[in-house]
């Protein structure tokens, strides 16, 4: 019998988020507003008091809208991207008065898009992607919808995070949903398997969708960043750059577009603090809960 453990073998989905279609109404009532409340946190160490009043901000894979809402709120010009068209239409209705386009991160068009200050990308929507190259493709389009010094903030799911996805169930009126992780360190992918029911009207709307992860290592995230025109600028555990013990679980970065990425590269690399350590590195956020060193 199949072990109902194992990742499938199919053939990996070319956009992992295709399963986002239907998960997206789940996505934004069960997994948004937890998402916020520590993505603000960590724009607001990292970037959001380096930014002029009003600068343009790039939310990439944007999601349900919500993050988009929270920084247009605080006085920027928000734009939202996400591949699902569901996503997008949430964002709408969340953020009435931001800009949100259908766009796959890998394909971005500044024309289309604009330019920006800063780009983020939270809540490990970059793991999303499948393999290193993609994630190349991804900076390479994120960095040409940057101008010249523009912030980049992600965060990524480690190995040890991937690993530690664990089962759930939810059940209230509205809703009831199963979601059964699994992790596959030889493919290197995470699979997030979820069975929901919604309700609609006196029946209920069977949702099953499959949502992949790629554990990208330090060093290809790290080459990736380099060789698309940034410079890797630091880099910490989410749980310790917010004031509690480090998990080793998930990653933040910080990143800076580099005219001249070669050089810039040389000089990291010499430098007495490498960017793949674990702690804080290179430069020190705006201090309101210390990293530890
Ligand atoms: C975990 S959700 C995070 C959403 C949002 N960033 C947040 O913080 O809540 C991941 C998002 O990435 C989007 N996504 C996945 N692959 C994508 C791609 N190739 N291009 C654009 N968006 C993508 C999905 O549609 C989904 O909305």
């Amino acid at each position: 019998m199949a072990d109902p453990r194992a990742v499938d073998n199919a053939p990996p989905p070319q956009h992992t988020n295709l399963g986002y279609e239907e998960f997206a109404w789940f996505y934004e009532r069960y997994w948004a507003s937890d998402a916020l409340r520590w993505e603000l946190s960590v724009l607001e160490r990292l970037i959001l008091t380096r930014l002029q009043p009003g600068a343009a901000v790039l939310d990439v894979c944007c999601g349900s809208g919500h993050l988009v809402k929270a920084l247009a709120q605080r006085g920027l010009s928000v734009t939202g991207i996400d591949l699902s068209p569901a996503m997008v239409e949430l964002g709408h209705r969340n953020a009435p008065l931001a800009t949100f386009h259908v766009a796959d991160v890998r394909d971005l068009d500044p024309d289309t898009v604009g330019a920006f200050a800063a780009a983020v990308s939270m809540y490990d929507s970059l793991n999303h992607l499948l393999s290193v190259e993609d994630l190349r493709r991804a900076f390479t389009a994120i960095s040409g919808c940057l101008g010249e010094d523009g912030w980049l903030v992600f965060d990524l799911n480690t190995m040890v995070g991937l690993e530690a996805w664990g089962a759930m169930s939810r059940a209230d009126d509205e809703a009831a949903f199963i979601v059964e992780p699994r992790f596959d360190l030889a493919s290197r992918r995470g699979e997030f398997r979820f069975v929901g029911f919604r309700r609609d009207g006196l029946t209920w709307r069977r949702v099953d969708t499959r949502l992949h992860q790629t554990w990208f290592e330090d060093d290809d995230i790290h080459d990736a960043l380099v060789a698309t025109g940034f410079e890797p600028v630091s880099q910490f555990d989410r749980a310790e750059l917010l004031g509690a013990e480090p998990t080793g679980k998930k990653t933040v970065y910080l990143a800076r577009k580099v005219l001249d990425s070669e050089s810039e590269a040389k000089a990291h690399r010499g430098s007495e603090v490498p960017f793949g350590a674990r702690t804080f590195l290179a430069e020190r956020p705006p201090d309101r809960h210390p990293v530890r060193r």
